[in-house]
C-alpha cells in the first residue's frame, strides 16, 4: 500500500492499525536542537484524546507515547525520531459482527474490493486512531516552527450549523476554545452546540462541523509557486484526515460572488521598500495569506468541514460481503462529531507543511 509518508524535507511516515499493537510514526528530516520531550508530547496527545467531552467517545484511549530514537537530553538529536502509542483500550470484539459487513460512510467496502481483505476492527488503518501518530509528528514540528516564530492555532467554527463568532467579533474569545471541550471559542455558543449534539446523540446521530485554523508569523516566501504551492499542500494534508470533505482558504467559497475590488487584498503604503523589510500589510486578507502559492506575509487563515460520524446508533441499511441486505445496527463506542477532536490533528498537518517548506525553501536566493 502506497501513500503513508507525507513531505520531502520534513518526511513523516505513520504506520499501524487502531486494533493492532500500536500506532506511531517516524519523522526524517527535523533538525538537530529542537526541545521535544515526552511531557511536551503527552500533552499535545492529550488534546486529540476522546472522553473529554459531549461531541466525544467514551473510549479511554490512554495514548502514552513511547519515544524511541532522535531525541537526547530534551532535544532533538537530528536522526530519525521514532514515537509509538501502544493500543490498550481496544475492544475487537465490539466489531466481530462487521467482519463481513460494509458500514455506510467508512471505507469498509473500498477496501474489501481494492485489496481483497482489510482488518475490520475500527476501520483499522482509516481509523480515526492514526491521527495520534500525526499529532505525535505534528508536535516536534510545531516546536520546530515555535524557534522560527511560527505558531499555530485551530479552533472549532460550528457544530451542526451552530456557528461561534468571527475572530475579532464579539464573543470570541480563544482562551475559551481550550477550555470548553468542544473547543468553541464562544462559551454561549459551545453549550448551544451541547444541547445540540445531546439531541443528536439520544436520536442516535451525528453532526458535522467546521474547524478554523490559523497561523502567524510565517512571513512572506513560504511555499513553491508551481506544483507545491503553500495552499495546495495544506489542501493535500488537510483533505488527507478522514472525514475532511472541504477547505477554503480566506474569502473561500465567498470570493465566487465577489467583484474584482471587493476580492483584492490591496498593499498599503509603508514608504518603506518591501524588499528591504520583508514585510507588507494589506487592506483585507480574502487570501488567506496565500498569493501564487507562496505565503504573502499576512495570517495563513483555512477552514476545513468535517462530515457528521459515520458510524451512528441509529440503525441503517446496508449490504453485507454478499451483497445481501443487512439491518445493520453499530457498536462500539464513537465520537458524535470529530470536529473538538480534530483541532489538534489539524494543527498537526498545518505544521507538517510549514516545517516541511521551512525546510525545503532554503537556499531560494543566494
Ligand atoms: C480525529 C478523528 C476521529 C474520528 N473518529 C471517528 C469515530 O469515532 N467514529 C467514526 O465513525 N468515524 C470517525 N472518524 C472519521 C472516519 O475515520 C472517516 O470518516 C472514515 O474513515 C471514512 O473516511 P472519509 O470520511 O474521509 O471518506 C474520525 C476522524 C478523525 C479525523
Amino acid at each position: 500500500m502506497a501513500g503513508n509518508s507525507f513531505g520531502e524535507a520534513y518526511r513523516v511516515t505513520t504506520f499501524g492499525e487502531s486494533h493492532g499493537a500500536a500506532v506511531g510514526c517516524v519523522v526524517d528530516g527535523c533538525p538537530a536542537g529542537i526541545p521535544f520531550d515526552d511531557d511536551y508530547l503527552r500533552r499535545e496527545l492529550a488534546r486529540r484524546k476522546p472522553g473529554g467531552g459531549s461531541a466525544s467517545t467514551s473510549r479511554d484511549e490512554s495514548d502514552e507515547p513511547e519515544i524511541l530514537s532522535g531525541v537526547f537530553e530534551g532535544k532533538t538529536l537530528g536522526t530519525p525520531i521514532a514515537v509509538i502509542i501502544r493500543n490498550t483500550a481496544q475492544k475487537s470484539g465490539d466489531y466481530d459482527r462487521l467482519r463481513d459487513v460494509y458500514r455506510p460512510g467508512h471505507a469498509d467496502l473500498v477496501w474489501d474490493v481494492k485489496y481483497g481483505l482489510r482488518d475490520h476492527r475500527g476501520g483499522g488503518r482509516s481509523s480515526g486512531r492514526e491521527t495520534a501518530a500525526r499529532v505525535a509528528a505534528g508536535a516536534v514540528a510545531k516546536a520546530f516552527l515555535a524557534k522560527h516564530g511560527i505558531s499555530i492555532r485551530a479552533w472549532v467554527r460550528s457544530i451542526a450549523g451552530i456557528e461561534a463568532p468571527t475572530p475579532g467579533g464579539g464573543g470570541f474569545d480563544l482562551d475559551e476554545a481550550e477550555a470548553n471541550s468542544l473547543r468553541i471559542p464562544c462559551r454561549r455558543t459551545a453549550e448551544r452546540a451541547a444541547a445540540k449534539i445531546e439531541e443528536l446523540r439520544k436520536a442516535g446521530e451525528s453532526a458535522g462541523g467546521v474547524v478554523e485554523c490559523h497561523a502567524l508569523g510565517l512571513g512572506i516566501g513560504l511555499g513553491e509557486p508551481v506544483f507545491d504551492k503553500l495552499d495546495a499542500l495544506l489542501a493535500q494534508a488537510v483533505m488527507s484526515l478522514g472525514a475532511v470533505k472541504g477547505i477554503e482558504f480566506g474569502a473561500g467559497f465567498a470570493s465566487a460572488l465577489m467583484i474584482g475590488s471587493e476580492s483584492n487584498d490591496r498593499p498599503l503604503a509603508s514608504g518603506i521598500p518591501p524588499l528591504a523589510s520583508g514585510k507588507v500589510a494589506y487592506s483585507s486578507n480574502n487570501s488567506g495569506g496565500v498569493l501564487g502559492g507562496i505565503s504573502n506575509g499576512a495570517r495563513l487563515e483555512f477552514r476545513a468541514a468535517f462530515k457528521p460520524v459515520p458510524s451512528i446508533a441509529k440503525r441503517q441499511l446496508t449490504i453485507d460481503r454478499e451483497g445481501r441486505e443487512i439491518d445493520l445496527e453499530i457498536g462500539g463506542r464513537h465520537d458524535v462529531c470529530v470536529c473538538p477532536r480534530a483541532v489538534p490533528v489539524v494543527e498537526a498537518m498545518t505544521a507538517l507543511v510549514l516545517a516541511d517548506l521551512m525546510l525545503r525553501g532554503r537556499g531560494n536566493r543566494c
